[in-house]
């Protein structure tokens, strides 16, 4: 049997601790002096010209570097790169392809840990045990999981009757791969690539314009783990330029995405024009937005379900696209919410996140900022909401937005809808003899379905709201918060407009990756 992963945990960076030492000694070296950022095509380092910067979001004048944006023709050459890579990566044993993965793993166990989380803390603005769950530990549990369930996936075999033997080949997909990553998880900016290179695909890479930082480092472990040449292809750019030229190739096998709604949307548009002319029928692969719901119970324990809320909806500043961002509490319970809400947020230190004490750092950029804080000046002049807590916006130095709740009177308010990605929760309290009207309202509230979570002791609830948010979530929770699933234990992933369900961190997810050939032989 195949030794199951274990899941990698935080260090406790205390005071003193040789983890936090070497991570602080990282975060300066990193800040000393900016770095110029290539494209990696082919294994080696290209320059276009044509650049852009990344810079400390909680310090927006900091320049952490000087990035290489790709072209026309740097795009047409990181296409070319995958496809001359390919048959190599195909032919090289499953063993030998996984070792890689697997080897970057441990590496991360090493130094690469300090570099791969001070790059997420300065780069997108990431407390160290929100960078280190992301950046260290989510990276390493992909690498090892996704290892584990390919194995397990080219051991089943289908049965052999008398004189017949029957095989599946597991082969990689034919083309290449499209991986388009978004800033706030440098672990998907690592998965999102990795898992179709370890079933033997090569893969052009184009991360997020606001997570080049830490996204190169990433690249940087891959190559020095002993990933080919070629295998994955770096190119950040504009993805109005980068991503129709990639998608209109004819040998387009895949695209593995994650980010918004409105781009993934303008993807499957893309590969619908190219239908025609493409080698096969690309495998979609999508996580996008969510507008993830917590759902309380009369019957629901307070104690729990505030420090829920509050991790939900404010760790990483909101920025999770699994965050809490609308919730319905029963009038009878909403007095005491309420009050130990406003007091834990009280509680919350925002603020540079090279300060350890710190609970959120700031929000990724200014078109965030913007947005955000237009949803807060919303909600501030309207009638029918009232801000309870925070709602303070301050761009001085760093794009910094307190915690805020909004109280609502109208379920349908603009901000129980629309993904806002900030650190915002709107409540809707209703009345406990309505609960029926309120379950209702949580189920068509939204169009995307990718969390939600629900809060109650009293197990004839769990079972009824269990079965009426059916579809309104591709992770659910009970008496828990709506982030934070652990690779292979949660798979994650949801469905309507959030995405294509495939479940990150699961076999599902692997299989996506492979194209089985089932081959008959007689004796
Ligand atoms: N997988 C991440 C979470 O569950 C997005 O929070």
């Amino acid at each position: 049997r195949i030794m199951k992963p274990c899941n990698e945990a935080v260090p406790g960076y205390l005071p003193g601790s040789d983890e936090k030492r070497g991570l602080k000694v990282r975060l300066a070296e990193l800040k000393q002096s900016p770095m110029e950022i290539p494209l990696i095509i082919g294994g080696k380092e290209v320059r276009s010209g044509k650049t852009g910067k990344c810079i400390i979001p909680h310090n927006h004048a900091h320049v952490l570097a000087t990035y290489h944006m790709a072209g026309e023709a740097e795009t047409r050459m990181a296409v070319q790169a995958a496809l001359d890579a390919g048959k190599a990566w195909a032919e090289t044993p499953w063993d030998h392809r996984l070792a890689v993965f697997l080897r970057a793993a441990e590496m991360i166990r090493g130094p690469w840990r300090h570099t791969l989380n001070a790059a997420t803390m300065l780069g997108q603005s990431k407390t160290v045990y929100e960078a280190d769950a992301d950046a260290a530990c989510e990276l390493m549990d992909f690498f090892r999981y996704n290892s584990y369930f390919f194995r397990q996936i080219i051991e089943e075999q289908p049965e052999c009757l008398q004189g017949i033997l029957n095989r599946m080949e597991y082969r990689p997909l034919e083309g290449f791969v499209f991986a388009v990553t978004p800033f706030n998880f440098t672990a998907i900016g690592g998965n999102l690539p990795g898992t179709p290179a370890m079933a033997g695909n090569t893969v052009v890479w184009k991360p997020a314009s606001t997570a080049v930082y830490s996204n190169y480092h990433v690249m940087k472990l891959l190559q020095a783990a002993g990933l080919p040449d070629g295998v994955i292809n770096f190119i950040p750019g504009p993805g109005s330029a980068v991503g129709p030229l990639v998608m209109s190739h004819s040998m387009l096998a895949g695209i593995h995405f994650t980010g918004s709604t409105a781009v993934f949307q303008g993807m499957w548009r893309t590969v619908a024009q190219n239908l025609a002319h493409y080698n096969g029928y690309p495998r979609i692969v999508g996580e996008t937005g969510g507008k993830n719901f917590v759902f309380a119970h009369p019957s629901a324990d307070i104690e729990t379900l505030v420090p829920a809320l509050i991790g939900g909806a404010f760790s990483y500043q909101g920025q999770k696209c699994s965050a809490t961002s609308r919730v319905y509490i029963p009038k009878s319970i909403w007095p005491a919410v309420k009050t130990r809400l406003t007091a834990g947020i009280d509680g919350i230190k925002t603020g540079d996140v090279e300060d350890f004490t710190h609970y959120m750092g700031a929000v990724i950029d200014r078109n965030a900022f913007d947005n955000i804080s237009g949803y807060i000046r919303f909600a501030r002049e309207a009638d029918d909401a009232e801000i309870i807590a925070g709602g303070e916006c301050d761009d001085s130095i760093g794009f910094f937005i307190t915690p805020t709740v909004i109280v609502t009177t109208d379920p349908k308010f603009k901000t129980m809808q629309e993904e806002i990605f900030g650190p915002v929760m709107t409540v809707f309290v209703y009345p406990d003899d309505d609960i029926e009207k309120a379950l209702t309202l949580c189920a068509t509230t939204s169009k995307y379905a990718l969390t939600g979570a629900l809060f109650a002791r009293d197990r004839a609830a769990v079972v009824e709201m269990e079965r009426r948010l059916c579809y309104s979530a591709g992770n659910l929770y009970i008496n828990d918060k709506t982030t934070g699933a652990f690779v292979g234990l949660q798979p994650f992933g949801g469905a309507r407009a959030s995405g294509t369900n495939d479940k990150a961190g699961s076999r599902h997810n692997v299989m996506r990756w492979l194209s089985p050939r089932t081959i008959k032989e007689n004796f």
